[in-house]
């Protein structure tokens, strides 16, 4: 559905009629503006809402992102949505939920553009080698159990590169800057969830490494150089490998091979 001005919006009738999904958005709740679909979608399963359910937004105002930044999310630029997952695994392994999503959404894209996305560690997604999609994976424990999993996704979609705020021209991209095409946003989100199910399908049934060996073949990073910051402490090495927890393998100039769990890298 496209309103006057012809934006696509992401209306919930448009969603449910496009949404193919068995589990993944059978329940919607969208909004014009929200503060964060993460913050909305983690209190909603504090009451216990669903397993699939969706929160998503045409702008958020409050828009999160790793370490406490800020994501931009303006008004019909790009998806910005949440899935509350209750899967039922070890919670040591949650840390690769957001390896799932990535490959997912590499996946979606691809098959809806013919673009072909690349992976950055620990979950960003590249076009060209610059994001235009960042995850940001939300968990919820009690008394040592892993309740649920809030599943944050965000994609730049029609943004043109002028759009973007000053300090992250020359590192973020959008669907539209990349591909010139016009994208409805509903259809992608429908292919994403699409892929988004059958990976978390496949991990259920055969665990992560399926997964982990398709983000692999997706990072143009594995077995180069790379700089990992950390706070104010710069690591240099090659990046090895991804262990079965989601950390970077880093061997050091002294054959050293360090495990890093958290970091930005830098190439
Ligand atoms: C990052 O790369 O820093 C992660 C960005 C995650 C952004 C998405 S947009 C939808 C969801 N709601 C939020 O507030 N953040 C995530």
């Amino acid at each position: 559905m496209k309103d006057k001005a012809g934006f696509d919006l992401l209306s919930e009738n448009k969603l449910k009629s496009v949404i193919k999904t068995e589990l993944f958005g059978k329940k919607i709740f969208s909004f014009w503006s929200v503060g964060s679909t993460n913050e909305f979608a983690y209190n909603r399963a504090i009451q216990g809402e669903p397993e699939g359910t969706l929160v998503i937004a045409e702008e958020q105002v409050r828009g999160r992102g790793r370490k406490s930044r800020r994501w931009d999310s303006p008004f019909n630029k790009g998806l910005w949505f949440s899935l509350i997952l209750r899967p039922n695994m070890a919670g040591s392994l949650v840390g690769l939920i957001p390896f799932l999503a990535g490959v997912a959404v590499a996946e979606g894209v691809e098959n809806f553009t013919a673009l072909k996305p690349q992976v950055k560690w620990p979950n960003d997604l590249l076009l060209n080698g610059k994001k235009f999609c960042g995850i940001l994976s939300e968990v919820d424990f009690r008394d040592g159990q892993l309740r649920f999993i809030i599943l944050g996704i965000g994609i730049n979609v029609h943004h043109k590169p002028h759009e973007f705020p000053e300090e992250f021209r020359d590192r973020a991209t959008s669907l539209r800057a990349e591909s010139n095409l016009r994208i409805d946003r509903s259809e992608l989100l429908a292919e994403i969830l699409l892929q988004l199910e059958k990976n978390y399908r496949i991990m259920q049934q055969q665990g992560f490494e399926p997964i982990i060996s398709e983000w692999k073949r997706r990072c143009p990073h594995l077995g180069k150089t790379v700089t990992i910051l950390q706070d104010d402490e710069r690591l240099e090495g090659i990046f090895e490998d991804i262990n079965e927890q989601g950390c970077l393998m880093l061997r050091t100039s002294d054959g050293e091979v360090k495990k890093i769990i958290t970091g930005d890298l830098l190439f």
